[in-house]
């Protein structure tokens, strides 16, 4: 009995100082079980609405595209957490698909609590006046931006810095409202004018159920038609359980209704310790207080300095950069340049399904993504070109004037190029192995039940 308790503190990935501070969690965790399992609040299984029911039928539809070829799901692929397939960083649409994108493809999974955009602390004001942006950058011209770290994410909810929005640089503010961009955008869907999209409408096999949610009249405005579709698409992406199906391994984890093996607990705990990978600073893991569901993003807004991309056709040209909040694609905050360079924190749930990672989708594995992370600093050269002179472009996609906003300051991103990395090859698998448990549709009889 002694000897099986030794050998269980021995090879588990379990750190010491847990099995000092804390041996019953430390026990738990060794057998691979949550040492604290929570009843997880997810969003309710209802039928869909009639108007989500119309939305789904619009997601779909190929006909709104000009090369009628393509719909929402041509690149928010349902098999892959509605997200692209294979390993092109951007897609192809337009009137031919031949057309090429500028970013890669997000998964719409997981955005039904995503909050507005907004430069600040309180982003749950609820009903408040909304305060200008303008006013927002001032107040938070002032305050120093607080160390996000794995093991106090919540001191970094004080942080003012730019949060939420949809889109990889936070440009619109609701699923409802978003959905011109796809729609119109001559790179992706090129639908047209609103008349001819309003055409389509009219004359698509839906036009009846139109007609029956917003009245005989509602082709007359053009306008409000295409409206009324961008509304019932955001229902439908709001209230099909598709959407957020929260049943990878590590909810049924949460729940204590899966063991980890030795190597996805090993990640876990990396990922989740401030001194290696950290992630959980930003990609938080634990739910909410009220038993919500992680969703694996802050929603915060951050720069890490991802290489350029050559593969993507508008790189081609020497003076285009995506800087993200400030521009090109977004453009209100054009004159903010400490925010040049920052993207959105993607959610972490179903990466694994994703071939292509950042913004830009420059990497192609999520070894990549994560060496990236622990040598950025140390070894930039396996990352970054080279110049005429043979120096290394540290963080070459972005102008130099703004390369001060890149985070150097947040652990794994804060090593300098005598440092060990913060995590080892091995190690690097070993969060890969847990990031495998936050893909959905997880089967497997639970082991509490065996
Ligand atoms: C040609 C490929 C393509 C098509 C077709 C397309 N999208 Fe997208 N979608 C993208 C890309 C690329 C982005 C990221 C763009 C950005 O950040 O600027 C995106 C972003 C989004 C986002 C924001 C996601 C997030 O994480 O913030 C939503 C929502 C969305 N698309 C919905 C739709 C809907 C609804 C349709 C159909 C009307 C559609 N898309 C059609 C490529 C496409
Ligand atoms: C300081 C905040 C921060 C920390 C710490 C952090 N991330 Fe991220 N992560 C981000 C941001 C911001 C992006 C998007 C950056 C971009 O595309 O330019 C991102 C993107 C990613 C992506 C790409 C997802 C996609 O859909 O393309 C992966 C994978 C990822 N992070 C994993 C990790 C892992 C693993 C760790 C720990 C080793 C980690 N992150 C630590 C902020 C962070």
């Amino acid at each position: 009995m002694l000897l099986a308790i030794a050998a269980l503190i021995f090879c588990s990935p379990v750190p010491l100082r847990l099995w000092k501070s804390a041996p019953r969690e430390a026990f738990w965790l060794a057998l691979g079980q949550n040492p604290h399992p929570v009843k997880l609040r997810v969003p309710a299984d209802a039928p869909l609405s009639a108007m989500a029911q119309l939305g789904k039928r619009l997601f779909y539809d190929e006909r709104l595209s000009a090369s009628g070829r393509m719909s929402c799901a041509s690149c928010h692929n349902p098999a892959f957490a509605y997200g692209p397939v294979g390993r092109s960083p951007v897609m192809m649409g337009g009137p031919h698909m031949s057309t090429p994108g500028v970013r890669a493809v997000p998964s719409l999974r997981y955005l039904y609590r995503q909050p507005p955009f907004t430069i600040g602390p309180d982003i749950e004001t609820g009903n408040d006046i909304p305060v200008p942006i303008s006013r927002q950058v001032r107040a938070a011209a002032g305050h120093a931006r607080v160390l996000k770290t794995a093991q106090a994410p919540q001191a970094a909810a004080s942080n003012l810095v730019p949060q939420g929005g949809l889109f990889w640089d936070g440009r619109a503010d609701t699923l409802e409202q978003q959905i011109d961009g796809p729609l119109f955008n001559p790179a992706e869907m090129d639908g047209g004018t609103v008349p001819e999209v309003a055409r389509k409408l009219a004359s698509g096999p839906y036009a009846v159920q139109f007609e029956r949610l917003f009245g005989p009249s509602v082709f007359a405005d053009p306008r409000m038609a295409v409206d009324e579709a961008m509304f019932a698409i955001g229902r439908y992406e709001i209230e099909d359980r598709s959407f957020h199906p929260f049943t990878s391994k590590y909810d049924a984890w949460l729940q204590g209704r899966a063991r980890f093996t030795r190597e996805e607990l090993a990640g876990y705990l990396l990922f989740n310790d401030p001194a290696k990978g950290n992630c959980a600073a930003c990609h938080l893991d634990q739910p909410t207080a009220s038993g919500r569901p992680p969703l694996f993003t802050d929603h915060q807004f951050e720069a890490l300095g991802v290489p350029r991309n050559p593969a993507i056709p508008a790189n081609r040209d020497p003076d285009y950069y995506d800087l993200g909040i400030c521009g090109p694609y977004r453009t209100d905050m054009r004159r903010q340049t400490q925010y040049c360079g920052m993207f959105l924190t993607p959610t972490l749930r179903n990466v694994a399904l994703r071939r292509v990672f950042f913004h830009n989708g420059v990497f192609h594995s999520l070894e990549q993504v994560i060496d990236f992370y622990v040598n950025r600093d140390i070894h930039p050269g396996r990352f970054y070109p080279r110049n005429a002179a043979g120096q290394v472009i540290k963080y070459d996609d972005i102008p130099p004037r703004y390369r001060a906003n890149v985070d150097t300051v947040d652990a794994p991103l804060d090593r300098h190029r005598a440092d060990p990395p913060a995590l080892t090859r091995a190690q690097i698998q070993e969060v890969i192995a847990f990031l495998d448990t936050l893909t959905d549709g997880y089967t497997s009889t639970p082991p509490a039940r065996q």
